[in-house]
């Protein structure tokens, strides 16, 4: 019998950009991969375990492909990503959940564990490298717009709240030279925006090329296609970076810079490495050196000992940046990292209280960002219909924000066009057409 493999996804892009290259893995060695999980005799599980709740998800959906076991008991159930490393006792042995435990680093082997597996052996990859990148792998993609490329794996500034650094090990890059070979193969391929992931992908490194060489030379391997990349760390934006951004109209200037807090205080127990003061210094840097630049965030709401005074100046420093968008958390404490021993002593109440008033000015903020593009053009990439009815259709900005407008029956996804904004809400745009600036049956430029 063949084996017929599905895969779900949870967590970070990260993630998203690990399935792609478990299915290459998979693919390459013969194995066909799945989207109907009845046909399916191995299911694996792409798990997260940055908050509590993102694991409690995971043991829910254990129960219920438990029954799925039941009737068909040769299944094997696996567990990749994040969670593999943390919980891989309670996983195997104590819960006996299920047959098959890989992490993050061990991909490469995953064949060879699933058929262990298959034999009724337990199929266990846990051991973190700090050499592996995949970097020879080429990940399965369908064809489409958008697509992610990992450039670097790993973390190692073991900020006190975080699980990555246990799940993802040590910071390691991929060689410049593959990662702008795939970009090739993407824009070949039709792809027409390419986000380059890592937790700090600002600081990576190959050699002597640092993370604006790789942005500058991805860039330029086609005009057409768009270049994001997240996430940045406030600590290693260099100038050298904001400048490449500022030069090349398809690196976008949309930069994800998570604050965590407005509280020095609370930064430093964080272990973020820099000031409030160094922060907002640096927004104002990027908007002096990168027109229209704008910021996104991540922010956790509770960590421990944060007082009402605390909580204060997170929401000052949302209202000093103005983000167009944010991530918002309640402080969940993770076993193994050193904010775990500090007592989480904020309540639940008091967490749930403080988040929504950061959700809050949140909504209001973008609100009033929106309202400001009434009467402005943007150039949007158009992805699609939207998702509420074929009389409209989508795109994204260049920084990110969806634009709703008339669907003409002559743009079509693909195609770069320039749009009159003439409504917004908080969380979307509305335009008018004015121009096609780029058709997409056009040949793309001369590959460099
Ligand atoms: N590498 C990125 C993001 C990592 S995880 C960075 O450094 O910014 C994404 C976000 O999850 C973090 O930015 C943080 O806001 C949140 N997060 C991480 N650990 C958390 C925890 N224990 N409780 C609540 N939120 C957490
Ligand atoms: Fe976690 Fe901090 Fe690393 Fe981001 S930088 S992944 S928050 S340890
Ligand atoms: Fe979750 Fe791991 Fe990403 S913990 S956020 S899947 S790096």
């Amino acid at each position: 019998m063949k084996n017929n493999i599905y895969i779900e996804t949870y967590g970070c892009q990260m993630n998203v950009a690990d399935t792609e290259l478990v299915m290459g893995i998979l693919n390459n060695k013969g194995y066909d991969i799945t989207k109907d999980i009845k046909s399916a005799n191995v299911i694996l599980l792409n798990t997260c375990s940055i908050r509590e709740n993102a694991e409690q998800r995971i043991y829910g959906r254990l129960g219920n492909l438990k029954k799925i076991k039941e009737h068909k008991s040769d299944t094997v159930i696996g567990i990749l990503g994040c969670m593999a490393e943390r919980v891989r006792k309670d996983l195997i042995e104590e819960k006996k959940m299920v047959d098959l435990v890989v992490g993050p680093d061990e991909y490469r082997r995953l064949p060879e564990f699933i058929d262990t597996a298959l034999a009724g052996d337990k199929g266990i990859g846990v051991k973190l490298s700090r050499t592996e990148t995949y970097d020879d792998i080429i990940p399965f993609r369908e064809d489409g717009l958008s697509a992610w490329i990992s450039v670097m794996r790993g973390c190692d500034k073991f900020c006190t709240f975080c699980v990555v650094p246990f799940t993802r090990g040590r910071e390691r890059s991929r060689s410049l030279d593959s990662i702008v070979n795939e970009v090739k193969i993407l824009s070949q391929r039709g792809f027409r925006e390419v986000s380059l992931l890592g937790q700090n992908v600002n600081s990576y490194c190959d050699d002597k090329y640092d993370f604006a060489d790789l942005l500058e030379s991805s860039a330029l391997v086609d005009p057409s296609v768009r270049i994001r990349f997240t996430t940045s760390h406030p600590q290693d934006l260099s100038d050298k970076l904001l400048y490449t951004i500022a030069e090349h109209k398809n690196l976008c200037s949309y930069i994800h810079l998570p604050v965590q807090s407005g509280s020095n205080r609370i930064l430093e127990l964080m272990n973020r490495t820099y000031t409030i003061e160094h922060y907002l210094n640096l927004i104002e840097k990027a908007r002096k050196i990168i027109d229209s630049v704008t910021f996104s965030t991540d922010i956790i709401a509770g960590f421990p000992s944060e007082t009402f005074e605390d909580h204060l100046m997170t929401l000052d420093v949302m209202q000093q940046v103005k983000y167009d968008g944010a991530y918002m958390f309640k402080y969940s404490a993770r076993e193994g990292t050193k904010a775990y021993k500090m007592e989480d002593d904020v309540s639940e109440e008091t967490k749930t209280k403080r988040l929504n008033e950061i959700i809050d000015l949140q909504q209001s903020i973008s609100y009033n960002l929106n309202q400001q593009l009434i009467g402005k053009s943007e150039e949007v990439l158009v992805e699609g219909f939207s998702k509420k009815s074929d009389e409209f259709m989508a795109g994204r900005t260049d920084n990110n924000k969806v634009v709703i407008f008339p669907n003409d029956g002559i743009v079509k996804k693909g195609d770069y066009v320039k749009l009159n904004i003439d409504r917004a809400t908080s969380a979307t745009l509305f335009g008018k057409q004015a121009e096609i600036v780029l058709p997409y049956d056009i040949k793309t430029p001369e590959l460099v």
